[in-house]
């Protein structure tokens, strides 16, 4: 089913960009991670790298009716500098995502009763809330010299949800089983 109304469209193929980048941008960032030492927020970088692709996927995925070529705009930071500032990097990101981007989105889907794009930037919407908490944590510890303390981090592949340490019995977000979240 193709997404119907342009202004919907236009939010997932800027969406879809943005997480491109951000999957790129965290995979680099989790290289300088692991050449400085922090081994687990390196990690935390690829596990929320993987989040960022199934958001991107599942943008794509809406469109699949809307078969075209298009130019696409959208905001990323840019920048290669040490991990703690890339984590402020990435709590930017995230931070806009949470309180302009995805909000404004999401009321024009709903506005357009476009169900599945509400699906999608919800999904996203809710996982972002947790990445930027969790860099914000990363950060503090890389700050003091300190790697982020951190058992294993689960990524849902449905929508993106993030968990550590500890899965839960399903995603509080999708509703997927336990069974089929990502350990990293
Ligand atoms: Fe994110
Ligand atoms: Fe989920």
């Amino acid at each position: 089913m193709a997404v119907k109304n342009a202004m919907t469209a236009d939010f997932l193929r800027s969406a879809y960009g943005g997480e491109c980048m951000a999957h790129m941008r965290y995979l680099t960032w989790g290289e300088v991670a692991e050449k400085e030492g922090f081994p687990n927020i390196a990690r935390l970088f690829k596990a929320i790298a993987y989040a960022e692709q199934v958001h991107a996927g599942n943008h794509f995925n809406v469109l699949n009716g809307n078969i075209g070529d298009h130019p696409v705009t959208a905001g990323g930071v840019f920048g290669l500098k040490n991990t703690a500032e890339n984590l402020q990097g990435g709590i930017m990101g995230e931070e806009f995502e949470v309180d302009q981007m995805y909000p404004a989105y999401l009321e024009v889907a709903k506005m357009q009763k476009e169900e599945e794009a509400v699906r999608s930037f919800t999904f996203a919407l809710e996982a972002e809330k947790i990445h930027a908490e969790l860099f914000k944590k990363a950060k503090e510890a890389a700050e003091q010299g300190k790697d982020f303390e951190v058992n294993k981090i689960y990524i849902c592949p449905i929508c993106g949800h993030t968990a550590t340490d500890e899965l839960p019995n399903q995603c509080p977000v999708c509703g997927a089983k336990k069974g089929i979240y990502k350990e990293f």
